[in-house]
């Protein structure tokens, strides 16, 4: 029973992560910015990443944190896996490490420089090149979690 509300956790927050970035990414913003040039603080681009880059990060956390529980939940049962296991579980690590490092990057960095605009107005004139830094790197993200995603159901059926 334990097993299944884990990994029910951990597939919410999968699927959150990857729902939010790919409907954010491939379908609100190419709607929202049709016939725009520019981006600055006040554009919707602004608005969506400033919801969308700490929901994604918090889902990595409960994922991190849901696949280590399981991990020791199971961890006398991990010895009769077939081999090759951890060789998979490796290469989802490395995703899932790339998708959190470029996640906190535009969450804790990034976004804060436009957030912050008021205490640093020098910020103000790179508003559009950190907005494409912020938007390139959630798409980078994406790639991983889609990634990390197939890899974690190759696992459990491994
Ligand atoms: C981007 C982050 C991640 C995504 C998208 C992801 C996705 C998934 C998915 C879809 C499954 C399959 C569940 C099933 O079909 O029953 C799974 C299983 C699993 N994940 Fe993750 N996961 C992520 C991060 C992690 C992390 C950080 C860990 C551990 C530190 C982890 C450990 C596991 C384990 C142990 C399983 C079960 C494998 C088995 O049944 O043998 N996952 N994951």
């Amino acid at each position: 029973m334990t097993n299944v509300i884990i990994i029910f956790i951990h597939l919410l927050a999968a699927g959150t992560a990857l729902g939010s970035l790919l409907y954010c990414l491939k379908v609100y913003l190419p709607v929202v910015e049709k016939g725009q040039t520019e981006r600055d603080e006040n554009s919707p681009a602004y608005k969506m990443l400033d919801l969308l880059a700490p929901t994604v990060f918090a889902s990595l956390l409960i994922l991190i944190g849901t696949g280590v529980y399981y991990l020791l939940e199971n961890y006398s049962a991990q010895v009769g896996l077939k081999p090759g296991y951890y060789n998979l579980f490796g290469t989802k690590m490395v995703f899932v490490a790339g998708a959190f490092f470029t996640s906190m990057y535009v969450t804790f960095s990034l976004r804060i420089h436009i957030s912050d605009l008021d205490l640093s107005p020098e910020n103000k004139k790179r508003v559009p090149e950190t907005l494409r830094k912020m938007i390139g790197l959630s798409k980078m993200t994406m790639w991983m979690v889609a990634i990390a995603l197939f890899l974690g159901i190759w696992l459990a059926r491994y």
